[in-house]
């Protein structure tokens, strides 16, 4: 069967195809920092290219249904995209962070990293600049458990709620998306630049 017709059989064929470059650069020996990096990026590119569908494409277009009354309306997207799209969110974000966490145990600094390298003297900046972001992705990965996903439910109709907790359920999840894609920008910034120096 042709793997590639499921969303499971792409996956599975992405790391078979991965496995397959890495032998091909050759044997380098087993890289656990290696690892929890690769499989970092992979969950933060799911996590930050949801966050940035629903901000930029999501709500704006459930906006234009709503007022566009001769069209077709958003039920699609509330029923059919956007609980999938939770879905891969939510999970992708605690990856994320889980990742980012085994990274920073591993090469001995979680402690220093979320204590932002203070006490060290000179400034340890990998710890301060890390730890910038390790600091933002925490506060992002509340925002989703905490306020995004709780809320989503009742605006989706996942558990019961009445109109008037539904409106306020709106504009909660919003500004909570909105705080996470702002942060998400300079949260990349740190990540980025931990191990090979700020832009400016
Ligand atoms: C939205 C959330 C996040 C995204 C999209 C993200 C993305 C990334 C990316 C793309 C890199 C690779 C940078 C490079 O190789 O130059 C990276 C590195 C890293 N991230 Fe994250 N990250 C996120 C959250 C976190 C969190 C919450 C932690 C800690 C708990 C963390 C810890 C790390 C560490 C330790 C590195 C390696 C830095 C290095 O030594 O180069 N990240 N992250």
């Amino acid at each position: 069967m042709n793997p590639l017709t499921s969303v499971r059989g792409s996956i599975a064929t992405g790391f078979v195809v991965a496995l397959l470059v890495s032998l091909l650069i050759g044997p380098t020996g087993f890289m656990e920092l290696g690892l929890a990096r690769w499989l970092h990026v992979l969950s933060g590119v799911m996590w930050i290219g949801l966050l940035w569908y629903f901000n930029v494409v999501q709500v704006p277009a459930l906006a234009e249904a709503a007022v566009d009354k001769g069209g077709p309306g958003g039920a699609g997207i509330s029923k059919y995209v956007a609980p999938r799209a939770m879905f891969w969110f939510r999970w992708a974000s605690l990856a994320t962070w889980l990742t980012g966490a085994w990274y920073l145990l591993r090469a001995g600094n979680f402690a220093g990293a979320f204590m932002l390298g203070l006490g060290s003297n000179p400034t340890n900046y990998y710890q301060l600049i890390i730890g910038i972001g390790a600091w933002l992705g925490t506060i992002m990965l509340f925002n989703v458990w905490a306020l995004i996903w709780p809320n989503q439910k009742k605006i989706l109709g996942l558990v019961p709620a009445s109109d008037d907790e539904k409106t306020r359920a709106r504009k909660v999840a919003l500004y909570a998306s909105r705080s996470n894609f702002v942060l998400s920008i300079s949260l990349l910034l740190c990540m980025g630049s931990a191990s090979h120096g700020l832009p400016f």
